[in-house]
Order: C-alpha cells, then structure tokens, then sequence
C-alpha cells in the first residue's frame, strides 16, 4: 500500500518504501509469507515468528511529515528501525532522492553504503534517549561523534557547530559539555534532536519521542519538532501511539494494526471520518 497525494505528484518523494517485510524469528512452513497468518494477527501460532511489517509502503515528500499511528505491537517501531538499518528486512525496497538520483534502493547497497546514508542523509531520534545517545559522553561529544562520523574533524567547527545545533533546541551552551545521563527527559530528547541533526539529514525518523514526558514537557518537544520542519524542511516520519501527537505533527497519517497500514490518507480528514473500525476505535478514544 502507498501513500501518495495529487498535491505532491508532480515532485519526486524524498523517500519512497515498497512492499517492505520485516519478520523477527526463523519462522516455519505455516508462516513463509505473511499472507499465510489470519488476517488478525502477525504472529505464527505453530513458531512463535512475528511479521512486524507486512507489504508497507510510503512516499515522504519533502518538508512534510508522516505520522504513523497504531496500537503497541503494531509494527510502528520495526518500521522506522528498518529504514534506518537497525533491523534487517526480509523483503523489500526503498530509495532516497538525495542517494544515487533516487535509482539505488538503499537495502541492497553495502554496508559502508548503509553507514554513509545513516550519517548524512537520515536521522533517528529514539523513544528511549539511552539508545540514540552516549550517556557517557557530554551532549556536545555526542553530536562531535555525528559530526566526525561524517567527516568533520577540526574542532573549533565541531564545537561551533555543535552549539549551534544545541541552540536550535534550546539548549543553554554552557550545558554543552555535561552528561546527558544527568539531563531530564525532555532536555535528553532535545540532545537527540540536535544529534539527528548534526549533518542536515534531509529525513528525521522519530518514534515516540514524547511518550512518557510530562504534558508541558512533551508540548514544549512538539513544538520544537514544528520548528524544525519549517526551519529545515525536513522530511519527517513521526511515530506515535498517540493520536493526539500525530493531529499536531502530521500532515498524512498511516494507520498501522498487526504489521499493516489498515489506513491513510490526510490526518485531519482521518481524525474527522475514519474509514476502518480500528481507526475509528483510535479516534473516540481521543474524544
Ligand atoms: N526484537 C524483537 N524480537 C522479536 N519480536 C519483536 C522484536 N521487536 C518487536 N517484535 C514484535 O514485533 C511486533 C511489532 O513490534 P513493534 O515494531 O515494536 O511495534 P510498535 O512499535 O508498534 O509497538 C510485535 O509483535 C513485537 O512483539
Ligand atoms: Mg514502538
Ligand atoms: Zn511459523
């Protein structure tokens, strides 16, 4: 299934994914494909195998934001960790138009190939700060380690840059070189942000950033997340169980439910009328 929107038909997406499958276990004869599982449910009765994402596929255009949204389990994290190489894919492509003119489909390529798109062409901002930052290193080491990866080694540059990057999350400077581990959990999230940044990716993956932030907390991180999407236009797939998150941030909404985008479309016409129960179940639950 594929997201697409006669607004945006005439540009080229800045990511396209097909028919992407991801499978966590060896999985056996009764779970081969996907197709093989009940329609409610992606977890083999007879291998304990799980199809995480069945057959998804997406455009993300640019400066414009996905929302993905979808109860826990329904694949939303396998999704974004895939695209971002965290996860090894059973089937499917995806390309970016800033890779190879937008020819190569970026699962195939090698892993020096996949490390070079991680470090300049995609960012990953985690639900849990601990997996996207080194708590051991000081906020400003952490974008230093972004920044070096792709080859920025003088560091007058990379402290420049760095608190230029911290100041764009608000960040006071002179907190560059502390821990973040002594951080509260919006400010660990905003070091993320400035991380994922570092080299001007042109897409931001970001799952659940906001989830478990106190309501002000979590406000102030949606905020800057707008911010940066004006200011940098940068593509964004947001990833959320919240409904209430996907209605601030996304401009197109993907529901997901057992692996698979049950429906999209624009999120204010999917907040307003529903076409799939479970997405309608989502919505009342947000009234
Ligand atoms: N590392 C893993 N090993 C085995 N199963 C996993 C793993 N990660 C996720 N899953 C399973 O894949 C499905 C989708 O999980 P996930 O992508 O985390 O969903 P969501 O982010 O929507 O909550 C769930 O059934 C989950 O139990
Ligand atoms: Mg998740
Ligand atoms: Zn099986």
């Amino acid at each position: 299934m594929v997201v697409t929107s006669a607004t945006y038909m005439e540009e080229q997406p800045m990511l396209s994914v097909r028919n992407l499958n991801k499978r966590y276990g060896q999985g056996c004869k009764h779970c081969e494909t996907p197709e093989m599982l009940p329609v409610n449910s992606n977890r083999c009765s007879h291998c304990g195998s799980v199809w995480a994402c069945i057959d998804v596929g997406m455009d993300l255009y640019k400066g414009e934001i996905i929302g993905i949204v979808g109860e826990s389990g329904s694949g939303k994290s396998s999704l974004v960790k895939s695209l971002y190489f965290d996860e090894e894919i059973a089937s499917g492509t995806a390309t970016i138009s800033d890779y190879k003119g937008g020819e190569a489909d970026i699962f195939s390529v090698s892993a020096q190939q996949k490390r070079y798109i991680r470090n300049y062409l995609m960012g990953m901002v985690y639900q849990n700060p601990w997996m996207g930052l080194k708590m051991s290193f000081s906020s400003g080491g952490n974008i230093a380690e972004k920044l070096i990866a792709a080859g920025t080694y003088h560091v007058g540059n990379i402290r420049d840059r760095a608190s230029e990057l911290l100041n764009h999350v608000e960040i006071p400077i002179s907190r560059m070189d502390e821990l973040p581990e002594n951080f509260s959990g919006g400010m660990q999230q905003r070091v993320q942000i400035s991380k994922a940044l570092a080299n001007n990716p042109p897409v931001l993956l970001l799952d659940e950033v906001t989830t478990g932030l106190d309501l002000s907390v979590q406000a102030r991180v949606l905020d800057l997340i707008r911010k940066i999407q004006r200011e940098f236009g940068v593509g964004m797939i947001v990833v959320s169980h919240d409904l209430g998150v996907i209605r601030m941030l996304a401009d197109r909404t993907m529901v997901m439910r057992y692996g698979r985008v049950v429906e999209q479309g624009l999120t204010d016409q999917i907040l307003e009328d529903p076409g799939h129960a479970y997405t309608q179940q989502l919505v009342h639950s947000l009234l």
